[in-house]
């Protein structure tokens, strides 16, 4: 019995999704705890592709109960879409779904506002995923929004949204305020989803607890990933929330001593989607092969991922932020025809060698990596079903970042279905 954390390493999508669908085979509970519908979490099972923005990955599997805690930020009309879309009849759902009263609800003013301030900022604009993210949380923090508990009280929902609209004053011209901060209007469209969304109401920390005490398993998924944090991340190209494994237990509803292990995704190279610094970023015709090779277009905006090699001096940064007890390596298989492989050691920076990410951020835009490069395999993955069974240079590749990282790599993920996860030491 294990209460597990499941976090991203990088800069976002890691494979934080398939690797919760997997484990969850194991576990009877999972939990998001922060974030909101930028996620995008691709699962693949039986030959279908399954992308999950709000739900917790682990849905599909009809033993476990699913849980979005207080740090999440919810999109209604998202989230019963999503629900649809998963096909769990009315009467099984609240034995698989549900949500924090302390979870805030993302309105139309909050994704009208994130449109306006990254148009606003033109040139320096964050490259958000424009689901109003980065709005709802800032709400949150100015004591002006409005909770998932409050669409079920129709007075007090009315007089949220009129404290939350009032604040808008001068923010919107007249005709788009009068389009995104009509009370009726929008406490009419959240009252009528609220009869679907009411049975699902829980206190998360309190299931969570009475899970603990039943020895259950339980994961907690992490969206975005560390790079992306709103403290320790390339601010301000970052999301609005705590990504790290710290903000774990505040967002699901319990303590830091509710969790046992703490375990980081990282993909076997980098990618980041939006705006900010990248150290390891490859605009060459390497950089466009990782992104053929590993289909790298983002399952939210679609857009494509940037990519580059694998950035050992912020990897190790994560797993000092994160307090990693171990590394999964997702993607292996899509090096799988590279001659050479790279790996960045340390940074360049003003004449000097740095093997720590740079004191002063605004040099993380100007460092050059230094690469050490590693022979390729020239061999598929897919199919290893062991550590031993993957060949030499790939097992060289993966036992020089745990060596660098100063974490075991615990697993290794060689393909995007569930099945293709080789464990070297199981989580729970
Ligand atoms: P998340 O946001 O961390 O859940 O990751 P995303 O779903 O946004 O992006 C990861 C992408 O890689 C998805 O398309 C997955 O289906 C895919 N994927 C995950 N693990 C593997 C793997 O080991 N190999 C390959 N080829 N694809 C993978
Ligand atoms: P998952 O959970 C990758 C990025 C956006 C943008 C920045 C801020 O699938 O790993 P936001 O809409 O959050 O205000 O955008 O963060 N971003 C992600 N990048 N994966 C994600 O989620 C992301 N969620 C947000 O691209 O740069
Ligand atoms: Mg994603």
């Amino acid at each position: 019995m294990a209460s597990v954390v499941i976090v991203g390493v990088q800069w976002g999508d890691e494979g934080k999704g398939k690797v919760v669908d997997t484990l969850a085979g194991q576990a009877q509970i999972v939990v998001r705890f922060q974030g909101g519908d930028n996620a995008g979490h691709t699962v693949y099972h039986a030959g279908e592709k399954h992308v999950f923005h709000l739900l917790p990955s682990g849905i599909l599997r009809d033993h476990v109960l699913n849980l979005i805690g207080g740090g999440v930020v919810i999109n209604p009309g998202k989230l019963v879409k999503e629900i649809d879309g998963v096909g769990i009849s009315p009467a099984e759902l609240p034995k698989r779904l549900r949500i924090s009263a302390e979870a805030h609800l993302i309105l139309p003013c909050h994704i009208a506002l994130d449109a306006n301030n990254e148009n606003q900022r033109g040139e320096s604009k964050i490259g958000t995923t424009l689901r109003g993210i980065g709005p709802a949380y800032a709400d949150r923090a100015a004591r002006v929004g409005v909770r998932f508990a409050d669409m079920f009280n129709e007075k007090l929902l009315r007089a949220r949204l009129k404290v939350c609209f009032e604040a808008k004053r001068g923010l919107f011209s007249g005709p788009q305020m009068e389009e995104v901060c009509n009370v009726d209007r929008v406490a009419g469209d959240i009252l009528a989803l609220a009869g679907r969304l009411q049975p699902l109401l829980g206190d998360t920390g309190l299931i969570l607890e009475e899970g603990r005490r039943a020895r259950k398993n339980i994961l907690f998924e992490g969206a975005q990933g560390t790079m992306l944090d709103i403290g320790a991340g390339t601010y301000p190209y970052v999301t609005s929330s705590h990504t790290v494994a710290g903000a774990a237990g505040v967002g699901a509803g319990v303590g830091p001593r509710f969790l046992d292990k703490i375990v980081g995704v990282t993909k076997a190279y980098v990618t980041r989607v939006g705006e900010g610094p990248f150290p390891t970023e490859l605009t060459d015709g390497i950089g466009e092969k990782l992104r053929a090779d590993g289909g790298e277009y983002g399952a939210t905006t679609g857009r494509p991922r940037r990519c580059g090699w694998l950035d050992l001096v912020q990897l190790r940064r994560a797993v000092r932020l994160n307090s990693l007890d171990g590394l999964i390596v997702t993607k292996l298989d899509v090096l799988d025809s590279f001659d050479k492989i790279g790996l960045c050691v340390a940074y360049l920076c003003r004449g000097k060698r740095l093997t720590e990410w740079p004191e002063d951020p605004a040099d993380a835009e100007a460092v050059r990596p230094e690469y050490i490069f590693m022979p390729g395999w020239k061999n598929p993955t897919g199919k290893a079903q062991s550590f031993a069974g993957l060949p030499a240079a790939a097992r060289k590749y993966l036992r020089t970042i745990e060596k660098e990282a100063g974490v075991p790599v615990v697993m290794i993920s060689a393909g995007k279905e569930r099945e293709a996860l080789i464990v070297r030491k199981s989580v729970f």
